[in-house]
């Protein structure tokens, strides 16, 4: 099995990515790591711990990290995911606790084990960067022995928390600029599973009645309870699995179509910060000079997917 570990804002489709990653034969999951975004950091740790716990995962040590971007002031989304950020399903009380290390140190840790080993990890961000930033910052050797990375965040053509950029990317776009500037310095391929493939993988409410029957606080309940709650959120029949896509990615890489190009991160722009600029432009010449003295990146970029494959995958 593939050895992964999750940086998550828990958050409802992180909970969906979780549940998948835990639960996939193909899947190894050796760690997830915390970050403020969707909900401040101790919702999250919180929502983390019951998810894991559902899974019937609580020997999968949870870290907690950044709470705050490294430069603004955080901004959550709640208003999409609920007041405790996983749409009122973080009761009752985990009964497990987080791993005393801090996310960058458990970060360096498993990464550090498995490469090791001979088996890399491949890192999964599903959230704003800040973790992953300090990771590549504080242990470059660390950084640069990361397998693969495969993040949600950016998109080519769509945005959803400005009229320009992602959430994830938006919430601390130097912290991913650092992370594209890291891995290219390193050799550490990227695969970014943006906002252009995003909403694509969707299950129906009636698919949400029947997980949620199949267990009474298992996976399924909570599962089905994630779904149910985002589509009526939205007021529609059905819903996005959202992160989740980028870990059935993992196990079926197929499903996804990807194009090898230069992306970058809008840290200046009046009303396009946060932005990734997906370089499209069917030319190879020498590329534009980078204003901020980044490294060059070169991203595999999620285009297109095969949305019912994913969304069975995930059921
Ligand atoms: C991303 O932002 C968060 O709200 C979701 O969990 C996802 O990671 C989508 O833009
Ligand atoms: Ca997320």
């Amino acid at each position: 099995a593939l050895p992964v570990i999750l940086d998550v804002d828990t958050g409802t489709d992180d909970a969906c990515a979780i549940l998948l990653a835990a639960l996939h034969p193909d899947l190894d999951l050796r760690a997830v790591t915390c970050v403020g975004g969707n909900a401040p950091l101790d919702d999250v740790v919180r929502n983390t711990l019951v998810v894991l716990e559902a899974a019937d995962a609580t020997g999968v040590p949870v870290g907690a990290g950044a709470a705050h971007p490294l430069l603004e002031r955080p901004v959550d989304a709640r208003h999409v995911h609920g007041p405790d950020g996983m749409g009122g399903l973080s009761r009752p009380d985990p009964t497990t606790q987080p791993d005393p290390r801090h996310a960058v140190d458990l970060l360096r840790d498993t990464i550090d084990a498995a490469a090791a080993s001979g088996d890399p990890v491949t890192l999964v961000p599903l959230a704003p960067m800040t973790n992953v930033a300090l990771l590549a910052r504080m242990y470059p050797d660390t950084f640069a022995r990361i397998g693969r990375i495969v993040f949600m965040g950016g998109g080519a053509m769509v945005s959803n928390a400005t009229a320009a950029a992602e959430f994830n990317v938006f919430h601390d776009p130097e912290a991913t600029a650092v992370v594209l500037d890291a891995s290219a310095d390193h050799d550490v391929p990227v695969t970014m599973y943006g906002l252009d493939v995003f909403y694509e993988p969707r299950v129906t409410l009636a698919e949400a009645e029947r997980l949620a029957a199949l267990d009474e606080r298992g996976p399924g309940a909570l599962a089905g309870g994630l779904i149910r709650f985002m589509s009526e959120r939205f007021r529609a029949e059905d819903a996005t699995i959202g992160d989740a896509g980028a870990v059935a990615m993992l196990v079926d890489p197929d499903a996804v179509r990807t194009q090898y190009l230069p992306v970058r991160v809008e840290l200046a722009g009046t009303w396009t910060r946060g932005r990734t600029i997906v370089d499209t432009r069917d030319w190879t010449g020498d590329l534009d000079h980078d204003p901020h003295g980044l490294a060059h990146a070169q991203v595999d970029v999620a285009l297109e997917i095969d949305g019912p494959r994913v969304a069975r995958l995930w059921l």
